[in-house]
């Protein structure tokens, strides 16, 4: 495997290869849902290219961007037994030369302030901006994302569609654990007692799709989730029912739902979704 820890490394490699290639974009501290998104990276192109930033313009001010887990060694054993190509790490100097104050972005209006955009505002400026850029030094043929993450996915192919990227943005099925709870690199932040806790969240979101199917009234479930959730001892940020193409709010005749909750236990913020149709 490549490990290019430069953009000049990065274009010297690129400008040699021949065939497809595939990228995954990540912030490194890679588990089993990351290698899964690789695994099907595998399946789309002659080439994985996996990327690895931890990148501080999706960070707010007081969010977790010096403790953020960086595991480099660990990472790159794992892509390795994967079959990666090339590990991208570049230096933050080496993506922000001039630094961030100034540092053109990209803003995918609408879907970007509401939801975790209302909660950690400019977050999908940052995440839009590093991978237009990574789309731009890597050149990939696809990229591949996880649904954990699915307003990020539903920025990330609004932005690929209106710059006419020709990159093919494709999502995967969130990884979980055997109890339901979705693979993340923030659960190392839980302690034992909140990782036990931790499971409601899914639990929580089945049962809700589940009673909408059946007919309930979405705010009526939604508020039940939201109840169901605080007693279990968890500090909800949001937790709503919206349709899955713009996140909005679902009118009558929107089949297509997506159940998204982001709440607190202790310090570490979760996220998860369920993707339902009525
Ligand atoms: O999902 C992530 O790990 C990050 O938001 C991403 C897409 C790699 C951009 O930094």
């Amino acid at each position: 495997m490549q490990v290019l820890k430069s953009l000049d490394e990065l274009r010297a490699w690129r400008s040699l290869l021949e065939g497809s290639v595939a990228l995954v974009p990540t912030m490194g501290n890679l588990h089993e849902g990351h290698l899964k998104l690789v695994d099907m990276a595998q399946q789309q192109a002659d080439h994985v290219v996996v990327s690895i930033f931890v990148n501080p313009m999706q960070f707010g001010k007081n969010e977790d961007l010096d403790a953020y887990p960086r595991t480099f060694d660990a990472d790159c054993a794992a892509l390795i037994e994967r079959g990666t190509a090339a590990v991208f790490a570049p230096t933050v100097a080496d993506v922000y030369p001039r630094g961030l104050a100034e540092q053109t972005s990209i803003e995918v209006p609408g879907i970007s302030d509401i939801l975790c955009g209302a909660s950690r505002p400019g977050h999908f400026r940052g995440v839009a901006t590093i991978v237009a850029k990574l789309f731009n030094m890597v050149q990939p043929d696809v990229a591949i994302f996880g649904e954990k993450d699915f307003q990020q996915l539903q920025v990330i192919r609004l932005m690929t569609a209106d710059l006419s990227m020709s990159v093919t943005v494709l999502g995967m099925p969130t990884e979980r654990a055997d109890d339901g709870l979705a693979l993340s690199s923030r659960n190392g932040y839980l302690s034992e007692s909140e990782r036990a806790q931790a499971p409601i969240i899914y639990q929580t979101l089945q049962q809700s799709a589940a009673v909408i199917q059946q007919g309930m009234v979405i705010e009526t479930a939604e508020q039940q989730a939201r109840e169901i959730l605080s007693q279990q001892g968890l500090r909800i940020d949001y937790v709503e029912v919206r349709r899955r193409s713009d996140l909005q709010s679902p009118q009558p005749e929107d089949r297509e739902l997506v159940m998204l909750v982001a709440a607190f236990l202790g310090k570490t913020r979760l996220i998860d979704n369920l993707a339902f149709d009525r």
